[in-house]
């Protein structure tokens, strides 16, 4: 199927590594002109390195979307480059483990500004634009920990319920004006986060890397690992004209984990 990306202008943050970087390469590869950005310039020129985009059709900007100025400077980038977005994968890093009783103020305050706050200010920049266009499809990465906690991971289980509520709102706002926003759910897919998560378990737990690995994969219907590429592909989907009528949803893409009703 063409999904008629070509051509598409999207912006993918956080997509210099695993699940973002997953994307902007499946977005390359099928036409889209690509704008990634994340915080390390130096990791942008890698990932751009493995892109292996058209010339001229990728572009990096480095930005901590946790910054408002550096925010401000992104959008102003992508004003200069493309003059609007068609697309917008708004991903980044998950924040730290610890319990509920376990963190400090300023990790909460970190936590929403790394997840919450880019959401908000990315879509007050982008959306407006593409509501007056008649066309725009929002991706935001979050995690089946919005449908089952994940113990140890309460910033990223409690901070992105609200991304998750301010987006279903955002979405019924918007949809009049074709702007469809969608929220994918990661389970255990495997990047730097999920090796580093697992080597802190394990740390914790006494037990090695590889029974850790073997216990959590034992847990999952599919019994493996998700890979990038798997969400990447729906993600194309979802960004592209093909996709005429979902919005609004928070799809898991999880090897069966989680066991909320259908
Ligand atoms: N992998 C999983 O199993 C899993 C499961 C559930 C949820 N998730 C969530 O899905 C998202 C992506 O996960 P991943 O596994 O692909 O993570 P990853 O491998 O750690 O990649 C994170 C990407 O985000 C960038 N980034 C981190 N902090 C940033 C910031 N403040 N501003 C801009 N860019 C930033 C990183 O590049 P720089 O270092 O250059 O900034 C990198 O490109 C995360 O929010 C993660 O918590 C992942």
């Amino acid at each position: 199927m063409d999904l008629l990306l070509n051509d598409k202008k999207i912006m993918v943050t956080g997509g210099s590594k695993g699940i973002g970087l997953a994307c902007a390469k499946v977005l390359a590869a099928e036409g889209a002109d690509i704008i990634i950005s994340s915080r390390s310039r130096e990791n942008l020129e890698a990932a751009a390195r493995q892109i292996g985009s058209q010339k001229g059709k990728l572009h990096i900007f480095p930005a901590d979307v946790s910054r408002m100025e550096e925010i401000d400077a992104l959008a102003e980038f992508v004003k200069k480059r493309f003059g609007y977005l068609d697309g917008l994968v708004i991903n980044s890093g998950g924040p730290p483990m610890g319990s509920a009783l376990g963190h400090t103020d300023e990790d909460w305050m970190s936590a929403v500004n790394s997840l919450l706050m880019p959401v908000i200010r990315l879509t007050r920049y982008f959306v407006p634009e593409m509501q007056a266009r008649k066309f725009g499809r929002i991706i935001s990465i979050s995690s089946t920990g919005v449908k089952q906690p994940i113990q140890g991971l309460v910033l990223s289980n409690s901070i992105r319920q609200a991304v998750g509520a301010y987006l279903k709102t955002l979405s019924v706002e918007v949809a009049g004006s074709n702007v469809f926003v969608n929220s994918l759910l990661p389970g255990a897919t495997d990047t730097d986060r999920l090796s580093s998560l697992l080597e802190n378990v394990a740390k914790d737990t006494g037990k090695s890397v590889d029974e850790i690995v073997e216990l959590r994969k034992k847990s999952i219907p599919a019994g493996k690992f998700g890979e990038p590429a798997n969400l990447a592909a729906l993600a194309a989907f979802l960004l592209s004209e093909k996709n005429g009528y979902i919005t609004g949803q928070s799809i898991a893409v999880d090897g069966g984990m989680v066991l909320f009703p259908f």
